[in-house]
């Protein structure tokens, strides 16, 4: 019977290009699948991008756009990457598509018909400027710990302290730099902790071969109380307040599921969409219990995907995963963790724009998986040393070596005979099929390519003890010389064959070349005696390590000038005394309605009245800390009408250039004994 399967990878945030961690999942997962259609399975692959949440809607409101234009933007990126790595994705969808929606809102239904929702009123942070809860990483503070400033809502980067964004002292908006509020909502949890779930995942998780040993192993923690009661599943908040880009919540108006409900949700939304597409029945494929569902995920999503994904599956009457198959990260030069809150070492992109192969990063990726939760690293000598001297030097040479002979002498036809240490060398490549296939399925790529490697070992030293080059030239051996060229060609299919799930492109290009069918492992079995091959065009170059180079240049090293920024052009000290710079005393600051940058400033400068200002430094200081103190200002600029008033001066105050990279604004404060009025020269 065809086994069905079902195969996606973690949904990549609609809020950013891929990077090579991304990469590196989609190579792992699109390898598995063509190893199982290999082997006659029915596949169904899929993903989309993930388009709700917080972050998202912020950034495209930063950018000014809607949220759906702005991960429509970001959509029309991913062909590049995919087809360019030969990532064969069946259908790539949107979790706000309307599948999504109507399929969140009955797995919802269905998990409140089990009585499985609750309701509870939670304390959060409010930002009263902008209207809306603050999710964690929008609220920043002084840490409780150490005191560093600006530090995010759950922990610090100085000191590693981690906390709760309500212990932050000081806590400001990160969005409109406003004090937040408390303020209590009602939320709606999804309860994890009813002993019908706890009883449900035990069993599940522990499934004989369901998980990887490592991960039932974290999980284990996790379904772990201590002895006072503490840990164990919790109930879990699936609701946000509007605004929020998401999906709603039936019956519960201004209330969206959290971006995570509806994400995984987001499989299922894809491949129906998908069905649609092909004219395939959604329900009659779920309803097949024979149908395999498996995921493949980057750890840091495990909790997400072995505890809420199948709890929510299973209590609205779905199937549940067969599999979630989880993978480490992948690193640069032994360096920075690429996940995906991260930067990218190695731009995916750059790498194609500069014309390295994508199989290449393929096969080297391949050689570094295996089936644990490992972190693999990228290393660029490895990389070069890997693919030029394994893949180019011992696969691809098998061909080059082989083909021209047969072409120019025999029309290009195989000998049907071989001779006998032909047909050992053919059958001990042929007897691993079975175990190369394994390999693949166990999802130990590394494995199956050292074994496939160490047969093209074997053939190559076939090569060097018959010497065909030799051959060619002595009278009498054109039968020897046929055998052992029909060989290399034989040996080179089965090589091919075995390679193809990692090497589609280059695999189809050997398909034409041979003037074969695309291959199934089955066709191992078979042989191509009498058959006559194509031309052999150059298959895979070897890789230059220039190219490399150039793959990890360090960005240019910007021209050192003070604080990072142009001097301005020269002037002239009578330029400079134009402007009359005045040390002034701010009497009073207040923040000014509807604006999210400027304070009002009441400035005497010894005038014997006093001034108004408008200064753009709210996102720095309080009101109560800047009166009474001195600063500078230039006391002859011309006034200027602004929205919220007239402003009679400009307070000096000094900042980076790229003020969103470096943030600060500093206001000049001239030393103690200074008088309001005095000039500044
Ligand atoms: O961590 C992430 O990048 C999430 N966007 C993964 C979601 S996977 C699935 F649940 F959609
Ligand atoms: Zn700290």
């Amino acid at each position: 019977m065809t086994r069905k399967l079902f195969v996606t990878t973690a949904l990549p945030y609609a809020n950013a290009p891929f990077h090579i961690g991304h990469m590196m999942e989609y190579i792992q997962a699109d390898i598995w699948v063509r190893a199982l259609r290999m082997k006659g399975a029915e596949v169904h692959f899929v993903c989309a991008d993930d388009a709700h949440g917080a972050p998202i809607m912020i950034a495209a409101e930063k950018a000014g756009k809607t949220p759906q234009a702005f991960v429509g933007e970001v959509a029309a990126g991913r062909k590049q990457y995919l087809d360019g790595f030969h990532i064969g994705f069946d259908n790539w969808h949107s979790t706000d598509g309307p599948e999504n929606h109507q399929l969140a809102q009955e797995i919802y239904l269905g998990l409140r018909r089990n009585e499985l929702i609750s309701v509870k009123t939670i304390e959060q942070f409010f930002d009263p400027d902008k209207g809306m809860f603050l999710p964690d990483r929008f609220i920043k503070g002084e840490c409780p710990k150490c005191g560093a400033k600006d530090q995010y809502g759950d922990n610090c980067d100085v000191c590693g302290a981690v906390y709760a964004p309500t212990e932050l002292k000081n806590p400001y908006s990160a969005l409109s730099g406003a004090t937040p509020v408390m303020k209590s909502s009602d939320h709606f949890f999804f309860k994890l902790s009813d002993p019908r779930c706890v009883e449900f995942l035990e069993g599940w998780t522990t499934a004989p071969g369901r998980l990887q040993p490592e991960v039932l192993n974290k999980i284990k923690e996790w379904f772990t109380k201590d002895d006072e009661g503490n840990g164990g599943l919790g109930d879990w908040d699936i609701s946000r307040d509007a605004p929020y880009f998401g999906i709603q919540i039936p019956d519960a108006p201004g209330k969206y599921f959290y971006v995570w409900l509806d994400a995984p949700i987001g499989y299922l939304a894809s491949l129906k969409n998908y069905f649609g597409k092909i004219g395939q029945d959604y329900d009659a494929f779920f309803a097949d219990p024979a149908v395999e569902q498996v995921h493949f995920i980057g750890k840091d999503i495990t909790y997400f995907h072995t505890l809420f994904w199948p709890a929510m599956l299973h209590f609205s009457g779905r199937k549940t995963p067969d599999h979630v198959f989880v993978h480490g990260f992948i690193t640069v030069n032994n360096g920075e963790k690429m996940s995906k809150s991260r930067g990218t070492g190695i731009s995916p992109l750059k790498y194609l724009e500069l014309g390295l192969h994508p199989e290449w990063l393929r096969y080297y990726i391949a050689a570094k998986l295996n089936a644990r939760v490992e972190d693999i690293d990228f290393n660029p000598d490895d990389f070069v040393a890997r693919v030029n001297s394994d893949l180019v030097g011992k696969y691809i040479n098998i061909a080059s070596r082989a083909a021209g002979f047969l072409s120019k002498r025999f029309g290009g036809h195989l000998s049907a005979d071989l001779g006998v240490e032909g047909r050992t060398l053919l059958d001990t490549l042929r007897a691993h099929s079975a175990a190369v296939e394994s390999l693949y399925e166990d999802r130990d790529y590394g494995k199956a390519l050292r074994e496939i490697m160490a047969l093209a070992d074997q053939v190559n030293e076939y090569v060097d003890a018959h010497k065909p080059w030799e051959l060619a030239k002595k009278e009498g051996a054109d039968a020897q010389l046929h055998d052992v060229c029909s060989t290399c060609i034989e040996a080179f299919r089965l090589l091919s064959i075995y390679l193809k799930p990692v090497l589609p492109a280059l695999v189809a290009n050997v398909e034409a070349f041979l003037n074969v069918a695309p291959f199934s492992f089955a066709d191992a079995a078979r042989a191509l005696g009498g058959h006559q091959i194509g031309e052999y065009k150059h298959l895979m170059q070897r890789v230059d390590v220039k190219l490399l180079d150039a793959l990890f240049e360090p960005p240019p090293v910007p021209k050192l000038v003070p604080g990072g920024e142009e001097l301005a052009p020269e002037v002239k000290i009578d330029d400079f005394s134009k402007v009359d710079l005045r040390v002034a005393r701010i009497v009073k600051a207040e923040h000014v309605e509807g604006s999210d940058k400027l304070l009002r400033l009441t400035l005497d400068v010894g005038e014997g009245r006093l001034r108004n200002v408008f200064s753009g430094i709210k996102s720095a200081y309080k009101p109560e800390d800047l009166e009474g103190k001195l600063t500078v200002m230039i006391a002859n600029l011309a006034p200027r009408k602004m929205k919220f008033g007239v402003s009679e001066g400009m307070v000096l105050a000094a900042s980076h250039a790229d003020e969103k990279a470096t943030p600060g604004i500093f206001v000049l404060e001239p030393s103690a004994g200074a008088q309001p009025g005095m000039r500044i020269r």
